[in-house]
């Protein structure tokens, strides 16, 4: 894509990327892609905010290049030191040599880390201003949104906020960067949430801090620095991240999340029947089979629903290994405070439910009820199962 003027004077300068298999190596992007969305700003000094991974180097370089002489950039701000907005500072380094790198106290050891890089640092603090001349330059702490460094970047006169990770989703841009020119609003909505519970839901309660900070701020546009720049609604994305941090301490809405797997089809005949005694409580379900879907699609549903139903058999004494790492993820994620059911089968031992019982403790999931079968289905467990599912579904429904 070629550079974008979103406000006089500042200008979209990032890239698509439509080749990365895994973002951070753990999640899948090879169908939706995702952006980096870096800024340049032109005023008497020349500003570049946040920049991109080592990837499509020569792309970013020329839309900086038609805009400004890159011996006349000034400051490179680097709101957050993972790779994938600075993965090409070496290179800019070397070729702006009066620029200086603006960033957080934190960040100042993480360029020296990540990048060797020990002078024309400035560090700034919570508040400080930089003036460009007509534009002004705002930082704002904003800790564990996503490392500890965070900052987030306020241009005043143009009342942008360059916000890095916050209000970012995957999906590269498909043309239309701006919110009011995207034609599948859904599609950036639904990967804003799983980037959110991918990245950053385990920080939760700093994602709340910081929007209350920024809440007293005007806001013309919030431009992150992945996914759509929101210019027609830029509160719609701070709801719904201020709605998903909130699920952290609900466990989010009334709904059910039912992930299964199976080794020969008992569990998953069992699954059916659990569905089908959900559906006759009236309550939605969404249905994962865990062999088949990366756990980055189905970590939003845990997330977002109250209900979460799992089915695994025991596999040598211990639960089905697929399900015990989607379970070790929602550990690691945080992602608590949920009412749970259990049904799975086994062999010659049980231990599914143990395992299953282990993994959600330190979770707080309130275990309503569970069943281990032993070998195949029958019509009397068939039966029990659809008991179980309507019943679960109605003390979801009545929450
Ligand atoms: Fe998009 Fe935490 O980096």
């Amino acid at each position: 894509m070629p550079f974008i003027e979103i406000k006089p004077g500042i200008y979209w300068v990032g890239v698509n990327d439509h080749t990365t298999d895994l973002f951070e190596g753990l999640w899948p992007i090879d169908e939706e892609g995702v952006s980096y969305n870096s800024y340049l700003i032109k005023d008497e000094k020349v500003a570049l905010v946040d920049l991109a991974k080592s990837l499509k180097v020569d792309e970013f370089l020329s839309h900086i290049g038609e805009l400004v002489d890159f011996s006349h950039i000034d400051y490179i701000i680097l709101n957050h030191l993972e790779p994938d907005h600075t993965g090409v500072l070496n290179i800019l380094w070397k070729l702006s040599p009066q620029a200086t790198i603006v960033c957080s106290p934190l960040a100042r050891e993480m360029v020296s880390s990540f990048y060797g890089i020990k002078e024309r640092v400035r560090v700034v603090g919570d508040g400080e201003e930089i003036s460009l001349g007509e534009k002004t330059l705002k930082f704002f702490s904003t800790p564990m949104v996503h490392w500890p460094e965070t900052m987030m970047t306020y241009e005043v006169n143009s009342q942008v906020l360059f916000s890095c990770d916050a209000f970012g989703g995957y999906g590269s841009l498909q043309g239309a960067i701006f919110d009011d020119e995207c034609s599948d609003f859904d599609f950036y909505k639904r990967e804003s949430l799983r980037y959110y519970v991918n990245i950053v839901a385990k920080f939760s309660p700093m994602v709340i801090k910081a929007i209350d900070k920024l809440s007293s701020l005007a806001l013309n546009l919030v431009a992150p620095s992945h996914g759509l720049i929101w210019r027609k609604n830029p509160s719609l994305i701070i709801n719904l991240y201020r709605q998903w941090a909130s699920y952290a301490e609900t466990g989010g809405e009334k709904g059910i999340a039912l992930v299964y797997g199976s080794m020969y089809g008992n569990t998953e005949t069992m699954m059916d029947a659990i569905a089908r005694g959900v559906a006759e409580s009236g309550i939605g379900v969404e249905i994962f089979d865990v062999r088949r879907t990366n756990p980055s699609y189905i970590l939003p549903s845990l997330w977002v629903n109250k209900g979460v139903i799992i089915g695994a058999p025991t596999y040598e004494t211990g639960l089905f290994p697929l399900m015990a790492h989607l379970l070790d993820l929602a550990v690691r994620k945080g992602i608590k405070n949920k009412k749970t059911l259990y049904f799975g089968s086994y062999g010659w031992s049980g231990g599914g439910r143990r395992e299953w019982e282990k993994l959600v403790s330190p979770l707080n999931w309130e275990i309503v009820n569970s069943v281990e079968f032993k070998g195949g289905f029958n019509s009397e467990i068939l039966t029990q199962g659809r008991d179980l599912g309507r019943e679960f579904g109605k003390v979801i429904k009545n929450l």
